[in-house]
């Protein structure tokens, strides 16, 4: 399956994609990656990896329909079937996420449904759980929800502060986005309502 990733920033989910497309065996490769910002590092590590990459500035786009059907056009005409959602901040039409509807990943910093958003690291501290970690859902119209694929989870421990906390389940991130993909590129995946259903 031909995958696009969106990124905005450093991409270091890009590259754990990135290095289990490069296993043959693996079933998908990943076909372009599109930035919404210009010089960032996930443009490198694609860069390095020879796979296609586009920058689509969002300022460059009077609305944001306009911009994501900038998007929807360069995924369509690379033959891109799944796009995964990699550190990408920008929030997506109604119209876009309707049209890769069961077919775009994201992956976020948390064990949802809790603390969607930003700084998940912070609101995990602050809740004084003893559990976090991360998650990697199928997009739907709403923020941060949508038929759960993968999660993986870690202790916060007691001296913990948001860097090392965000360490901890980065290490997990970049384990579970290439499983999610795998999932979802061997068709094993059928949703009912909220819950993803895998098929051994
Ligand atoms: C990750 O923590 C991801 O879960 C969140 O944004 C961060 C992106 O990091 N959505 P990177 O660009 O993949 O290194």
């Amino acid at each position: 399956k031909k995958v696009g990733v969106l990124v905005s920033g450093r991409g270091s989910n890009l590259q754990a994609l990135l290095d289990a497309c490069a296993d043959p065996a693996f079933p998908a490769e990943i076909a372009l990656v599109i930035s919404n910002v210009p010089g960032v590092l996930a443009l490198e590590r694609a860069a390095a990896a020879r796979v296609a990459t586009a920058v689509i500035p969002h300022r460059d786009y009077p609305t944001r329909e306009a911009f994501d059907a900038a998007m929807d056009r360069v995924l369509r005409a690379a033959g891109v079937e799944i796009v995964c959602l990699a550190g990408f901040m920008r929030l997506l039409s109604s119209d876009f996420v309707a049209g890769w509807r069961g077919a775009m990943l994201n992956i976020h910093p948390s064990l949802l449904p809790l603390f969607k958003g930003l700084h998940t690291h912070r609101q995990a501290l602050e809740a004084g759980v003893k559990l976090h970690g991360c998650t990697v859902h199928l997009v739907t119209p709403d923020l941060d929800d949508g038929p759960i694929l993968v999660q993986a989870a870690v202790p916060v421990r007691d001296d913990d502060d948001e860097c090392c906390l965000a360490a901890r389940v980065l290490e997990q991130e970049h384990r579970a986005y290439p499983f999610a993909l795998r999932l979802l590129a061997e068709g094993r995946v059928t949703v009912d309502g909220n819950r993803a259903r895998i098929r051994e």
